[in-house]
Formats: C-alpha cells, structure tokens, sequence
C-alpha cells in the first residue's frame, strides 16, 4: 500500500442529528480503517463535512419555521457533538457553506464546461400551480416508476436506489401543499454522463475487487447513462458562475454535484488550515496516492459513476478528450466501500416514523466504545442488519465486559497486588511462548483484514487473541502459585504482554478504552488521538466549528512491543460496564422499541 490515503467520508445532511444507521454506514467504518493505516505508518488525510445545500435542507426549514442558513448552522453543530463524541478522527470535518467550498466547485463546473461536459439544455421543471413556487427533488412526492414504490421523492427511490426527476414519478404531488404540479420548461446545465460512457465502463472493469455490492449497483447505473441535471430552480446553493447566471437568485448548483467535490474542496482547506496550501496534491495529484470513500449503500453511483466522471472530466479524460483543468490530473477512487442498511425491527432507521435512536442519545448513556464496538462486530458490513438491543446488551456484557474488561482487569489487578509492577519473565514455557507468538502474528492477520475493510473478521480475529489470553489466565491459575512465585510472575508478565498487545489490535476500534489501558499499563502521553471541534472562520471572519486532530503525535502503532518490566502498576478501574439483562429486552427508556 501507498503511504499517502485519502479517507473520504460521505457528507451527512445537516438536517438533523445523526442515527445509529448513518454513523454504521459511514462513520465508524472510514475511522476504525483511518486509526488502522495511521499506526500503520500511512499518511492518512481524512476529511468530510456536513453537507448543508438542496432541498433535504429546505425542505426541515420550512418544517421548522427557521431559514435555510439558520438550520445548517443548528445541525452543523449537532453534527459536529455526534461525531466527536464517537472518537471519529478526521483531519477536517467542515461544510459545503465555505466560500472555499464554493470555489473549488465554480471550478470544477467551468474546467467541465470547458471540456464540453457539462453543457446547457432545457428540461421541465415542477412549478406550483397555486403559489408559481418552483418544487425541486425532495419537493415532489410521487411513485416510483420504477419499483412502484409510493413514497418516492424527485430526486431519488429509497426503495430501489434509483435517481429520479420529479417528472418521472407517477402522480406526482407537492410536499407542501399535495397539489399536483405542473411542468413547465426551464434551462439547466447537465453533466454529460454518456460521454463518459467508454472511459467509466474501462474504469469499472478493472475495479473487480471491491465489494459485490457496488460493483452491482454501478453496473446496472452504467448501463443506462443519461446526461444529469447539476443546476436547480432554487434558491440555495453555490451559484452558477457564468454571466446571466451567477446573480440569478432561483438558479443553483445541484446539491449532489456540489457534495462530491467537497471531497477535494475540503482537502484544500485542510492544507490552507495547516499552513501548507499546496499539501493537498500529494493525496490528488501523485497517482501512487490511494483514496477510499465510505458511505451507505444509497450513495453508491454517486461515488462509483457520477464523481468518478466528474474527475474524468476535469482531467479531460472523459470519451471526448479535453484540457487538464485547474486542479492537475487528479486521482479517481482506488475503492468505494459501501455498507449496507441498519435496520430495526426490520426496517430502515427512519427519523418520520419515529424509528430511530440518535447517536446523542446512544453515547450519553453507553459511551462510544460500546457503540464502536457493536457496529465493528455486528454491524452492517455485507447485509442489511437488524439492531437490536438484545444483540447490544449480549455482545456488550459477554464480550467487551466478560472477556476484554475482565482480561485487562484481572491481569492488572494481580501483578498490581503481588508485584505493584511489571513483573519480569522468568523461563517460559511452550504455552507461554506459542500464544505469545500467535498474539504477535495476529498484527498480519488483523491488519490483513482491516486494510481490506474486513472490519469484521478484523475483530472477531482480535477478539480470538482476547478469548486465548483468558483461557491462559483460567489453565495456568497465577492465583494459586503462591509458592512458586517465580512462576506465577511469569504467568503474569505474559499476561501483561497479552493485553498490551490485544489492546494495540484493538485500538482502531476502541481508540477511548485503548487510551485507558495504555494509561493503566503505566503508558504516559496520547496514545489514541482524538479530534477536537475548533472554530474557524474565512475572510468574512465568521466563526464555524469544525474538527480537526494532531493524529502524527499519538504514540499507537501496529506492532507488538515489549511491556516495560519494572513500571508501577495502580489498581485497576474496571473498563466496560455491564449492562442491566433487562435492558435487553425493552431498551432503555428513550428507545422507541418501548412503544412497538
Ligand atoms: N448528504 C448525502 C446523504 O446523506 C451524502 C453526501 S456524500 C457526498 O445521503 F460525498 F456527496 F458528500
Ligand atoms: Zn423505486
């Protein structure tokens, strides 16, 4: 592997706070591979944002009585509380507000225009009858014609993935009001897919290790290139920037064309903020860069196809050749790792029928580790999987607590008592030695497997080291070696050893809980970095949050080092709490199973 990677997380609407479904998808996934390459010895730069224009945006203000700007800066915020409350280590989470933002996408608009790939045309537009109100996308209510399903919107199926206009739907009807629109012609600007129809399917055809998933999804999307609409009748979004357009006030960029390019614009202000401009090309620009983009299985085409095109079209290296654009040749996805859904009760989270449990919610009561954790082991890497608490509480108590919070404790408890340190080995044994050894060659097999995004092989292998270490522990019984105390000191350095080094595997998971057992193991400074929300502002000089992390300075690395014979040892406090069985069965209090 290269030593440079981009880590590109999806963009979460700031329209509301964030569901255990959207951190699975895209969250814990691209930071669990991110903290992996990181001790790993790569250049990780990971950057996301919240994705604050279209009309899942104005769609919540109109429903909130605020502005569009007022409820981007509301859930910005929100967004920002979740994600640093899971421990997520981006390099910047910003959002697509930034005139930094809006640059690189007027950019990028111009270099395609240019190339003849994104070209001028006229479409239909739905238009309220009653109030003359242009009704975009999400504006539009209807039935899929595709899947039949009913509650399709303009923009997009929930039910089958696919990408609609609002004048697809069958019986389309306003979301404000439920009348039936009319259509009437206005001009956009199209991003020209068909010509990218050769270069994308030459692309596509050597991606053939990515997950079956997307490889599915882009294929079918590939088959059938239309040219795409990426301007709106709206009135919030970057502008246009051509004469005749810039100032138009109901004339916007599309939401998703604007989105995706927030990948590089947010990698330009990263090197800004750094006080490096030019920092971001060694992840675009040098072809040995790598870039893996995480996100549900809903963004799919928008990664796989229509950025990918994008990219192509800035290089002028679409079907219809062109000029290398402003930003040099840049890189196009290396791999596009996709989640499927988490469910409840067998369907999809869903905020509208208040089946849903916020990320806030979740942290304040279990803490993040005890949610990485379940998403790692549990979550829905290859499937659509269902959450349930009684899954939760399981692997929570019989797992974190029982076999990873009791290896540490007991290890640390009984050399603190019989030693109040490190105890050194004397000769070991063949057991010693043998799991010793399997604990060192788990580095390949997990790492194998998390560089690969097998997150769940990654930790049921890790949690095999763990599950070993207590059977040692239990077979060996330090407690009764009073009278062989060398003996029973070399049980416990080994036991030591086995919990620093199944701590280090497990790091990219449970980054929180591996800081404390760095620090109880008589570890001193960051082991685990952690992002920070810092405020920032541009020329305008008003401030936003973002997140932001010194991640070069932790001390963590993908290796089995020796443990420090000699060090002080205090007692132990106990790692993961377990949980009450009840808890099981109806959640806890706020959880809306309660009311199934
Ligand atoms: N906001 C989109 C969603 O929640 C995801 C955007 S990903 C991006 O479905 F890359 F385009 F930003
Ligand atoms: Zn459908």
């Amino acid at each position: 592997m290269s030593s440079r990677v981009l880590t590109a997380v999806a963009w979460p609407y700031a329209n509301g706070p964030r569901h255990l479904g959207h951190v699975s998808g895209f969250g814990v996934p691209s930071d669990v591979f991110s903290r992996y390459l990181r001790m790993n010895g790569h250049d990780v730069l990971m950057v996301s944002g919240s994705d604050e224009h279209g009309t899942a945006i104005t769609v919540q203000a109109d429903q909130e009585g605020l502005t569009a700007r007022e409820t981007v800066d509301k859930y910005h915020r929100q967004l920002i509380d979740d994600l640093h409350g899971l421990g997520l280590s981006y390099d910047l989470y910003t959002r697509t507000t930034t005139a930094n933002h809006a640059a690189v996408v007027q950019d990028m608009f111009s270099a395609l225009l240019e190339n003849g790939y994104v070209v001028k045309q006229s479409a239909m537009g739905a238009i309220s009858p009653s109030t003359g109100r242009t009704l975009p996308d999400r504006y539009i209510e209807g039935t899929c014609p595709i899947c039949k399903y009913d509650n399709a919107r303009g923009d997009q199926c929930d039910n089958c993935g696919n990408q609609l206009d609002p004048i697809d739907l069958i019986n389309p009807t306003s979301k404000i009001n439920g009348e039936t629109p009319e259509f009437r012609e206005t001009e956009h600007f199209f991003l020209d897919l068909p010509a990218f129809a050769n270069s994308l399917t030459e692309w596509l055809s050597r991606r053939s290790d990515w997950r079956p998933n997307v490889l599915k999804f882009s294929q079918n999307f590939i088959n059938d290139l239309r040219p795409r609409a990426i301007t709106r009748d709206i009135d919030w979004g970057v502008s246009v920037p051509l004469e005749g357009w810039r100032d138009q006030p109901m004339k916007k960029v599309y939401v998703w064309f604007d989105a995706v390019i927030g990948y590089l614009s947010a990698s330009v202000e990263w090197a800004r903020r750094t006080g490096d401009p030019e920092a971001w090309r060694k992840w675009w620009n040098d072809p040995e860069a790598l870039a893996y983009y995480f996100m549900g299985k809903d963004n799919i085409v928008f990664h796989t196809v229509i950025w990918p095109g994008i990219l192509l079209g800035q290089n002028g290296k679409g079907d219809t050749g062109g000029t290398l654009g402003p930003f040099g040749e840049l890189n196009l996805p290396t791999e596009v790792v996709s989640s499927e859904f988490l469910t409840m009760s067998g369907a999809k989270f869903s905020t509208s029928r208040s089946r849903v449990i916020y990320v806030r919610d979740f942290l304040a009561e279990f803490g993040p580790d005890a949610l990485r954790y379940f998403i790692a082991v549990a979550g829905p890497e290859n499937n659509d999987t269902d959450f349930t608490w009684d899954e939760f509480v399981r692997r929570n108590n019989n797992e974190l607590a029982n076999e990873w919070g009791n290896l540490v404790n007991r290890s640390i408890s009984m050399a603190h008592k019989n030693n109040g340190e490190i105890p050194a080995a004397g000769e070991l044994t063949e057991v010693d030695t043998q799991l010793l050894a399997a604990a060192r060659a788990a580095f390949d097999t997990v790492g194998a497997h998390l560089s690969r995004n097998r997150f769940r092989n990654a930790i049921t292998e890790a949690m095999r080291i763990v599950t070993l270490a207590n059977r040692y522990l239990s077979d060996q019984e330090p407690w009764k070696l009073k009278d062989d105390p060398a003996r029973r000191d070399t049980v416990l350095h080994c036991a030591l050893q086995l919990v620093q080094d199944c701590n280090t595997l497990l790091t990219p998971f449970l980054p929180h809980s591996a800081q404390q057992v760095y620090e109880a193991l008589g570890g001193t400074g960051v082991w685990a970095a952690q992002p920070q929300i810092r405020e920032v502002s541009e020329d305008d000089g008003v401030p936003y949050p973002v997140l932001m992390g010194d991640y070069a300075s932790e001390e963590a690395r993908w290796e089995s080092t020796p443990i420090a014979v000699g060090r002080p040892l205090d007692k132990p406090t106990p790692l993961f709490r377990k949980l009450d069985e009840s808890l099981g069965v109806t959640g806890p209090s706020w959880s809306p199973l309660m009311d199934l």
